[in-house]
């Protein structure tokens, strides 16, 4: 608990820095005006500052875009505790810009801010669930993967009550907690630990609080003789080999659905959703998604290694469909009836309700669960890339289609929506409970039915001789 509480301190952050830019456009975007006033005695001009609103949001996923590529760069040459020791750099850079923004009448200082926090965590997305799939216990895996998801729900919340609270300037953000916390873990996840370290055993101990390994032991020595045989895969390798096909489609595609679910309109844009839904206070009710948003993160904690991984991902999938549809009446018939403002309400807290029982925290881990050790993180970079790409047009063009497609905006998500619920439904295996070598055989099995590939040729991939 103390390794993974430790580790999830880089997804508070994350949330954090989310959820931060919802709540207080007003006075930033006032900030900004005034700033502008001061250097050229003239007010800024609406489209002016939609682009500086609309970038100020967004450059925190073009940060997190190129933080979440280079995370290989990283894990294979330091290691994922040193990976996510240095990374705290970042964060204090960050905190240092924006929290001086203000002082330096300079706007470029919050948005450069924004992006270098942004790289932090893109780093952070990958190297948070690696490091957390690798020191969980099989049984545990989805369970302790999930509070990846609850760090970054919680820094969302806290972000939400701390913008209502109007201390908006400081910049706060959690580096020297992580600093510190971060040298207090094991030297090196574990599973990298067997190969290069002759203090495994002592590792696992502490870290399982238990005298007997010998399970975990055992199955991590078969891992490592996987892995012996298994070289590092480049990402266009990943591409290229059959082995790896169907599992990196598979990482794409649910890191896809978690951000075209629309998730992250509600979550950078929820405050004016509800302004323009006529709700009295929006800053309470934008609080209310966060708690929910919470609330349901622990609801899947605790239900992720019984009901599995697919199931809740389809269930999550097909709520947001439907309550993004709900949202869409309310919107609609706003002018007709009052209190359709309340029915937005209910449609927004079930959307991120739906978001966290499954496309939430599940798209995160999985990655860890698909692949083995040589490809690991190469498509940790892949997905994160992904994700944060998706996540960036989102925050950068929700503005605009709202503006252009008025109350029906949130069908668009539907449609998405309910695409990928037919890929989940057809493609996506379950891991519950499978070990990362069982997982891995199940897709070097498909990748040798469905195109007949030399014996050597799986071999040179990865395969293990069973094949
Ligand atoms: C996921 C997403 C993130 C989103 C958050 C909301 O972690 O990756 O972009 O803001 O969930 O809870």
């Amino acid at each position: 608990m103390l390794a993974v509480g430790t580790a999830v301190i880089g997804s508070l952050q994350f949330g954090y820095n989310t959820g931060v830019i919802n709540a207080p456009q007003k006075i930033i975007e006032a900030f900004y005006n005034e700033t502008w006033n001061d250097r050229y005695k003239d007010n800024i001009q609406k489209t002016t500052m939609t682009t500086l609103w609309s970038l100020s949001v967004a450059i925190f996923s073009v940060g997190g875009i190129i933080g979440s590529f280079s995370v290989g760069l990283f894990v294979n040459r330091f290691g994922r505790r040193n990976s996510m020791l240095m990374a705290n750099v970042l964060a204090f850079i960050a905190a240092a810009l924006m929290g001086f923004s203000k002082m330096g009448a300079s706007w470029e200082m919050l948005i450069t801010g924004r992006f270098v926090v942004g790289l932090y965590s893109g780093l952070s997305t990958g190297f948070v669930p690696m490091y957390v799939g690798e020191v969980a216990p099989t049984a545990l895996r989805g369970a302790l993967g999930t509070l990846h998801q609850l760090g970054i729900v919680i820094g969302i919340l806290m972000a939400q009550v701390h913008m209502y609270s109007g201390h908006l300037w400081y910049g706060r953000n959690h580096g020297p907690a992580a600093v510190l916390f971060t040298a207090l873990l094991p030297r090196e996840s574990v599973f990298i630990s067997v190969n290069k370290c002759f203090h495994v055993p002592l590792v696992l101990k502490k870290l399982r609080g238990m005298t007997d390994v010998s399970a975990d032991m055992q199955e991590m020595k078969e891992e490592s003789r996987q892995m012996m045989r298994e070289k590092k895969v480049t990402i266009p390798e990943l591409f290229r080999s059959p082995l790896y096909r169907q599992p990196i489609a598979i990482a794409i595609m649910l890191q896809l659905s978690q951000q075209l679910s629309g998730i992250n309109a509600v979550f950078y844009y929820s405050t004016k959703i509800f302004e323009k839904a006529g709700v009295q206070q929006p800053v309470y009710a934008t609080i209310g998604a966060g708690v929910v948003n919470t609330a349901f993160t622990v609801v899947s904690l605790f239900v992720v290694e019984r009901v599995g991984r697919r199931s809740l991902h389809l269930l999550g999938l097909l709520g947001m469909a439907g309550s993004a549809v709900l949202m869409t009446i309310a919107l609609a018939l706003l002018e007709k009836y009052d209190w359709m403002s309340y029915m937005s309400i209910v449609a927004i807290f079930a959307f991120v309700a739906f978001f966290e029982i499954g496309p939430g925290p599940i798209p995160w881990f999985i990655v860890a669960e698909l692949f083995s050790q040589g490809p690991r993180p190469s498509a940790f970079a892949v997905a994160g890339f992904s994700n944060w790409t998706a996540n960036f047009i989102v925050g950068m063009c929700f503005q605009y289609v709202e503006e252009l497609c008025g109350p029906y905006v949130f069908i668009i998500f539907t449609i998405f929506l309910l695409c990928f619920f037919v890929f989940t439904y057809f493609k996506v295996p379950e891991t519950k409970g499978r070990t990362f070598d069982e997982i891995s055989a199940g897709f070097r099995q498909t990748a040798s039915g469905a195109e007949k590939h030399s014996p050597e040729e799986l071999n040179s991939l990865g395969a293990d001789s069973q094949l």
